[in-house]
């Protein structure tokens, strides 16, 4: 099963560069528990559920024909809930095409970058100078920015850029779209002539919509669906997905949440995300271990879904209860409130 090179959970992901483990721990470095260790090293695998190889399929798809073709490239646009893995997708596919150095210029085969909140021109072509390594992306006008850009992208060899949370362009609720930043992307598109993988939430698709240019080119699609159990096909994909995970868990026995009986209630608890099921089998594991059990029964997915997704929960909403009444959790104050 391979691992993904920025998976680290995100608190120290983002910690900025340099920041020792003396600043981060000021009190001494806590000792690593086994059961803590393993944990660490179930969240480290990558789950290629069929969504995700379908979704990597794209791009592999628009970067190969992007480099095939002189024409105007072809985009891609993939969207998805919170939580539904588009940028572990994104973190997957750049890992491939690891920055390399060399004596002049960096190359940067695939150029990864997440969207800053309330973009503008300025603020987008400076966060795409800095991951350039421009020395000075904040000087110049928009124009020379966007001249920079195109020199940087024929000297670094970039073939395929990777936008994640383009959901920034639609600035707020009521759907006001920044249309000047769409039509300075789609020019930027059209200079370079490399393709854009665009990843965003299901809202992305309304950019689209209403900017008929930038729509032309971002016709293939890949939406990451949340799990689903409405149709029998749609549970035993689900229950597929969970008996891959549970190949990856460090226990002895078969545990709980591959039961027939129990896989609907894990979607219940998890509403089919795999954040939310990496969640609870991560801290579903941690019990078992630290209480020495062999398995993940019933009673630990309990008080991991307790733990790990909703402390406040009563017996009534807690779906591996014996009190449990089936239904979504997505009314007001429950942690799926939002989502469909
Ligand atoms: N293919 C996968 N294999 C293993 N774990 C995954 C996978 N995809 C997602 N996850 C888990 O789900 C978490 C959330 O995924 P990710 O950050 O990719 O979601 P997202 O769609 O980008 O969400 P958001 O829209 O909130 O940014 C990850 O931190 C990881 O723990
Ligand atoms: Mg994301």
């Amino acid at each position: 099963m391979e691992k993904y090179s920025n998976d680290r959970p995100k608190r120290l992901r983002d910690m900025p560069l340099g920041h020792s483990q003396r600043e981060m721990f000021p009190n001494g470095t806590p000792s690593l528990r086994p059961a803590d260790a393993a944990v660490f090293e179930f969240r480290r695998k990558l789950i290629r559920h069929p969504a995700f190889t379908t979704a990597v399929q794209a791009i592999e798809r628009c970067h190969l024909y992007g480099h095939h073709l002189v024409e105007e490239p072809d985009c891609l646009l993939i969207t998805g809930v919170s939580g539904a893995g588009k940028s572990t997708i994104r973190r997957t596919y750049a890992a491939r095409y690891p920055r390399e150095e060399l004596e002049e210029i960096t190359m940067i085969r695939v150029l990864d970058l997440e969207l800053p909140a309330a973009p503008t021109i300025k603020n987008v072509a400076e966060r795409i100078l800095i991951a350039l390594g421009d020395p000075y992306p904040d000087k110049g006008s928009a124009e020379t920015k966007t001249g920079r850009i195109i020199t940087l992208f024929k000297s670094c060899g970039v073939e395929l850029v990777m936008l994640d949370e383009f959901q920034q362009f639609v600035a707020n609720s009521e759907g006001k779209i920044e249309y000047k930043v769409a039509d300075w992307l789609k020019q930027l598109i059209n200079a370079t002539r490399v393709p854009f993988v665009l990843l965003g939430l299901p809202r992305c698709k309304r950019i689209l919509e209403l900017n008929e240019q930038l729509r032309r080119r971002f016709l293939p699609q890949a939406t990451l669906s949340p799990f689903s159990i409405k149709t029998k096909r749609e549970a035993i994909k689900f229950a597929e997905f969970l008996s891959t995970i549970h190949s990856q868990t460090p226990l002895s026995k078969p545990s709980a949440f591959i039961e027939p009986a129990v896989v609907p209630l894990m979607f219940y608890a998890t509403n089919g995300l795999i954040d939310y099921v990496m969640k609870l089998t991560s801290s579903a594991i941690q019990i078992a271990l630290e209480e020495e059990r062999e398995c993940i029964d019933i009673d630990v997915l309990r008080r991991a879904f307790e733990k790990a997704i909703w402390s406040q929960v009563d017996r009534e909403r807690n779906p591996f209860d014996s009190e449990f009444i089936p239904r979504l959790l997505n009314k007001d104050g429950e942690p799926f409130s939002g989502y469909c």
